[in-house]
């Protein structure tokens, strides 16, 4: 099965065996399969935070389940629910067009509905997390449907349940809670010039522009979005940093910039083979064209040393890996 087109970042991959999902039912088949060959059972989204590798030994399933509904509640939120195959740009696209905001400052983000809570996407200033109401999965253990609330999700930044569950639970679907009377954010560098009473599309619209002029169009430039997590530290090894952007965390912890940490190491826009740091943001690895697994590894496990010899900090990497 091949996935060479079914990943942003543009690797030459194949899985043993595998299928584009598009009823949940498939899933239990795929199971079925998973058991039969004694490989493990991945289901992919979009392949927007993934690395992998050449060859795959697991049964893969692409989540590809469409629909998108609105139910109007009588205190002025709107429910709305997508299935997880559902591109989720083009979903915050839509609900924008419907009039309905709240979701506005994700937009443009690549991937689907379904994977979105996985690694609780989060831009501009908003996380998933604070639209979410809930969302059905399919729990591959008890080979049923079960809902989650947001709460029940233990959603934290870049964080879920389903992330640390490894591949229990395949999300179905997820309803977002989007009430009229709604606030628009517009804390983040490049949405704070828009006036205090800018509507939704416009945040949009602004959101996608200021997306387009920092990060490189996957379908131009192959790559997985940022690579890896700001790391999250003591305020003490925060203060060691001279100039570092900080971003204070409630609990006293200080998410540091990534980005900041590894151009301050001199990598903005290194190469090594096909794979390199983008030149203009470097928190992302791109594909030149062709490149390889190994390549993208070997020049994510440089950065690493890199930052941790020189600063001290373990940087997380961000796409799965396959
Ligand atoms: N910076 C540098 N060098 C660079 C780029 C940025 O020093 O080459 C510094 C700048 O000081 C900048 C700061 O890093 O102010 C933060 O950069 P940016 O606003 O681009 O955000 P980020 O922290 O790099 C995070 C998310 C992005 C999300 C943006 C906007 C993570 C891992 N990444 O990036 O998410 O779009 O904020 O909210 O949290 C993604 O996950 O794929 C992704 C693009």
């Amino acid at each position: 099965f091949d996935l060479s087109r079914l990943n942003t970042m543009g690797l030459a991959s194949h899985a043993r065996f595998g299928a584009v999902i598009s009823t949940p039912e498939e899933i239990d088949e795929l199971t079925g399969l998973s058991q039969g060959t004694g490989l493990p059972l991945r289901i992919l989204g979009g392949g927007s935070n993934l690395v992998l590798r050449d060859e795959i030994a697991a049964v893969v399933g692409v989540m590809g389940t469409k629909g998108r509904t609105v139910e109007q509640r009588a205190d002025g939120t709107a429910l709305v629910t997508a299935q997880a195959g559902e591109d989720w740009s083009e979903f915050v696209g839509w609900t924008i067009a419907q009039g309905i905001p709240g979701l506005e400052n994700l937009g443009g983000i690549p991937g689907t509905v379904g994977a979105a809570p996985v690694q609780n996407i989060g831009a501009y200033g908003v996380e998933l997390a604070e639209r979410l109401d809930s969302l059905v999965v399919w729990d591959l253990v008890d080979r049923q449907r079960r809902r989650f609330s947001a709460q029940d999700c233990e959603f934290s930044y870049r964080q879920s349940l389903f992330k640390r569950s490894g591949n229990r639970f395949v999300v179905l679907e997820a309803t977002f809670a989007l009430p009229d009377t709604w606030t628009a954010n517009l804390s983040y560098p490049g949405l704070d010039s828009l006036p205090a009473d800018a509507d939704a599309a416009t945040i949009h619209e602004r959101v996608l522009a200021v997306r387009g002029a920092k990060l490189p169009n996957w379908r131009m430039l192959g790559n997985a979005g940022s690579f890896f997590h700001n790391p999250i530290v003591r305020s003490e090894v925060a203060e060691g940093i001279a100039n570092v952007p900080r971003y204070p965390q409630r609990d006293g912890t200080v998410k540091l910039s990534a980005a900041w940490l590894i151009e301050a190491c001199g990598l903005k826009g290194v190469r090594e083979g096909q794979a390199g740091v983008y030149d203009r943001h470097a928190l992302i690895l791109v594909n030149h064209g062709g490149a390889t697994y190994a390549e993208i590894a070997g020049l994510a496990s440089r950065i690493v040393n890199t930052v941790r010899e020189q600063f001290g900090v373990a940087l997380v990497q961000e796409p799965i890996e396959l």
